[in-house]
């Protein structure tokens, strides 16, 4: 059963504010932009696809209450709306991708009355979130077909429903074939500094009722070497035209680790997170984030005050390590060599 991650209820967006699962299952009601910015900031609501719909209504909680008086002024709102949930978070492309489905939208509709303009808009963002579901299940879908019963899989950050609105990109692969009956055992790495894996991740897989067993990050290549998994399934932020994909820090060491032990390496994630405008990996902007988040583990401090820390978000797995990019289009395999175009679509 997929949560109910982002929701639009009297002009407000509600969440699940992540920061505080597994233990308490809590809704936030986000009323304007810099709350919204700050939730995003904050990974109260967090995950790529998710946090495309959450920037999406964003924009429209820039313009609810005010009265413009013309279109001029109206799409000055938008645009100061869309520049401030445009700086929250720099990696997962998703987000600008929304942002500017919302600017079109705004621009495309600039001759309307501003009312119908704006009612416009609130259907650009339920699109964009009914949009995420359909193509969750699709994903989903292809994603199963890399599954057969008795896989064991290790997964990386949390890739599930609490990562888009429905289903999920990796995770929606594992909840599709335990539906089709097939018998897996699922790997989390707990995904340090923010814990996604541990917190989140195993929260989702134990409410389907899937094997799932914890793991601290530096524990998958001891697995991978005594021949405990047979798959990697991870999601992404962005994806390059060479295939290179950003996801949480530490995807790159599994993929490293995959190749070495000829495990398959599978990312799933929807065509709004490939970037084509950038040529390589090494063009994805990475966002750092603050150091206590790694002098810390929830609240707690377990380093010495001010020890220099460095604390990027996410890293560049190169395309070369991917055996497969499942999309809701279907399955890119690689060939042996080349960029993004060289995957070519498979259905196994
Ligand atoms: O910092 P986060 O928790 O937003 O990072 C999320 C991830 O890295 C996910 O793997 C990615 O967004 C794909 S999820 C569908």
């Amino acid at each position: 059963m997929p949560v109910n991650t982002i929701r639009w209820v009297n002009g407000k967006v509600r969440i699940i504010d992540q920061t505080r699962l597994p233990h308490k299952l809590i809704y936030r009601d986000i009323k304007d932009v810099q709350s919204m910015r700050e939730a995003i900031k904050k990974l109260r609501v967090r995950g790529a696809p998710a946090i495309g719909v959450a920037g999406a209504f964003g924009v429209l909680l820039g313009i609810k209450n005010e009265r413009p008086k013309n279109y001029r002024e109206f799409k000055k709102k938008i645009d100061s709306a869309i520049k401030s949930l445009a700086s929250s978070r720099p990696t997962a492309v998703n987000l600008f991708w929304a942002l500017e489905r919302m600017r079109r939208c705004a621009e495309g509709n600039a001759k309307r009355p501003l009312t119908q303009a704006k009612k416009l808009l609130l259907e650009e963002a339920f699109s964009i979130m009914k949009e995420d579901r359909d193509i969750c299940r699709r994903m989903a879908s292809f994603g199963a077909k890399l599954i057969k019963s008795g896989d064991r899989i290790l997964t990386h950050c949390n890739a599930g429903g609490l990562a888009t609105v429905d289903y999920g990109t990796a995770l929606g692969a594992l909840f599709k074939a335990k539906k089709e009956g097939k018998r897996i055992k699922v790997f989390v790495d707990e995904t340090r500094p923010l814990l996604q894996g541990a917190r989140l991740t195993t929260w989702e897989l134990k409410r389907e009722g899937i094997d799932v067993t914890l793991i601290c990050d530096n524990m998958a290549a001891s697995l991978m070497e005594k021949g405990l998994i047979d798959k990697v399934f991870v999601g992404a932020d962005r994806i390059a035209r060479n295939g290179d994909v950003a996801n949480k820090i530490g995807t790159y060491n599994l993929a490293v680790l995959a190749r070495y032990h000829k495990i398959p390496f599978y990312v799933v994630a929807p065509e709004s997170t490939f970037d084509f405008r950038l040529s390589s990996g090494k063009k994805i902007p990475i966002e750092q984030r603050g150091e206590d988040e790694v002098r810390e583990i929830l609240g707690k401090k377990i380093a010495p005050k001010n020890i220099k820390v460095y604390n990027p978000a996410f890293d560049i797995t190169p395309g070369r390590l991917v055996t497969a990019i499942v999309t809701e289009k279907g399955i890119f395999r690689r060939r042996r060599k080349g960029t993004f175009s060289d995957f070519h679509i498979c259905t196994r």
